[in-house]
């Protein structure tokens, strides 16, 4: 039987992925190694622990002594790192935990599978290292030839780990992959985030702020593809790659905000547009070619679908979510929306 470690496990992406392998592979261990910041979530993780082949750890990437011993004790066979300070805004506000767990938390992990041995690693990336694109150049997409150019706190402490991954990949032969995907949604997803964050206001009638105007193009990607291509990674992904996910569903916020209100048969009066987030990145959008004809994957899901399940699994599962929203994060939201 092998084993895979999946950190950050606990949160949107991770514990998704953790659902994908448990359900994939009968004969795979999954062992998951999580700090349980705000955003981690064990409720998240509750049908996995019922399944023999999971365990959950709770330990900070960064620590190293930690990190060595279950190295020690487990014997993985596969690494995938999620865990990460995943939020621009808090980014912007407190850069230095994304420092030190996007970056040196990389590091221990990497040194971890030097150590160990015959371990396969892969970094859980994002297409936030290339930069943006401009609203009036559709033409344009990310390769990952796309030079990195980060724009916050958060994309730079994710490009400054790519940097090391590729550096132990070149340097000491670990044989490491890197996938940067576009923005995800789904279940799980923390309501600090833009679908869920709007979603849960709309339910309470609350003003819907969009920074800017709206204009700032993401591609969508539904969760479960993002979690298929990682896998498809892991199974036939060259060694020292990068491969880019994302499913050429570019939408304005503005888009994406009024289909939740559709959705929810809610009045587009509840849009308040406030003060724009500094840096704000105008557009991404990923050229998935290379995984498309190396490995075949494409995305399963289209944004419509993907949005209407989304809607309906946050209308299905409001104590997850209402728990976390009127916990700390009520002070959170007030210091990030009150003066906006
Ligand atoms: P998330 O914030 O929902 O979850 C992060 C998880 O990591 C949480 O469970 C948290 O407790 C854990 N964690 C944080 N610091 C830790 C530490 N020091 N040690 C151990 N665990 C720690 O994030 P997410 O949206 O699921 O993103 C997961 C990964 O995917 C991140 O690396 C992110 O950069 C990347 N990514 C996210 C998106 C997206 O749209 N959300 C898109 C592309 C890439
Ligand atoms: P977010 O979900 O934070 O993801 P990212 O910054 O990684 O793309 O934001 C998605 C987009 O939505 C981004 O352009 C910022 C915008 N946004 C708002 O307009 N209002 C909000 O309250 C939030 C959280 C995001």
């Amino acid at each position: 039987m092998k084993t895979i470690l999946v950190t950050g496990g606990a949160g949107f992406i991770g514990s998704n992925f953790v659902y994908y392998e448990l359900k994939k592979y009968k004969d795979l261990r999954v062992v998951c190694l999580d700090s349980l910041t705000y955003a981690g979530n064990l409720e998240t993780l509750k049908e996995a622990m019922a399944n023999p082949n999971f365990r959950f750890v709770k330990g900070d990437i960064t620590d190293r002594k930690a990190v060595y011993s279950l190295f020690e004790e487990e014997k993985f066979d596969f690494v995938v790192n999620f865990a990460a300070e995943s939020h621009v805004d808090r980014s912007i506000d407190e850069p230095e935990v994304f420092l030190k767990t996007n970056i040196l938390g990389t590091q221990v992990l990497l040194d971890a599978a030097k150590k160990f041995g015959n371990i396969r690693y892969h970094q859980v990336s994002t297409d936030e290292v290339y930069g943006d694109l401009p609203l009036n150049r559709p033409d344009l997409f990310f390769t990952e030839e796309t030079p990195i150019h980060t724009s916050s706190p958060y994309s730079a402490s994710k490009a400054s780990a790519d940097l090391l991954v590729m550096a132990y990949y070149r340097t000491y032969g670990l044989p490491v992959t890197i996938s940067r995907c576009s923005n995800n949604y789904g279940p799980y997803h923390f309501p600090e985030k833009l679908i869920p964050l709007m979603i849960a206001n709309a339910l309470a009638e609350k003003s819907l702020p969009v920074y800017g105007d709206g204009k700032n193009v993401r591609d969508w990607l539904y969760v479960e593809d993002h979690c298929k291509a990682i896998d498809m990674i892991l199974e036939n992904g060259r060694v020292g790659e990068v491969y880019n996910i994302g499913g050429h569903n570019e939408k304005t916020n503005l888009e994406v905000v009024k289909t939740v209100l559709r959705i929810l048969g809610k009045s587009e009066s509840l849009i308040s547009f406030v003060k724009d987030r500094p840096g704000h990145d105008m557009r991404y959008a990923i050229d998935p070619t290379k995984i498309r004809n190396e490995l075949g994957w494409y995305p399963e899901t289209s944004f419509d679908e993907g949005i209407e399940k989304t809607v309906k699994w946050f209308l299905e599962n409001k104590p997850w979510w209402e728990n976390i929203i009127n916990g700390e994060y009520v002070k959170y939201y007030e210091k990030m929306y009150s003066k906006r």
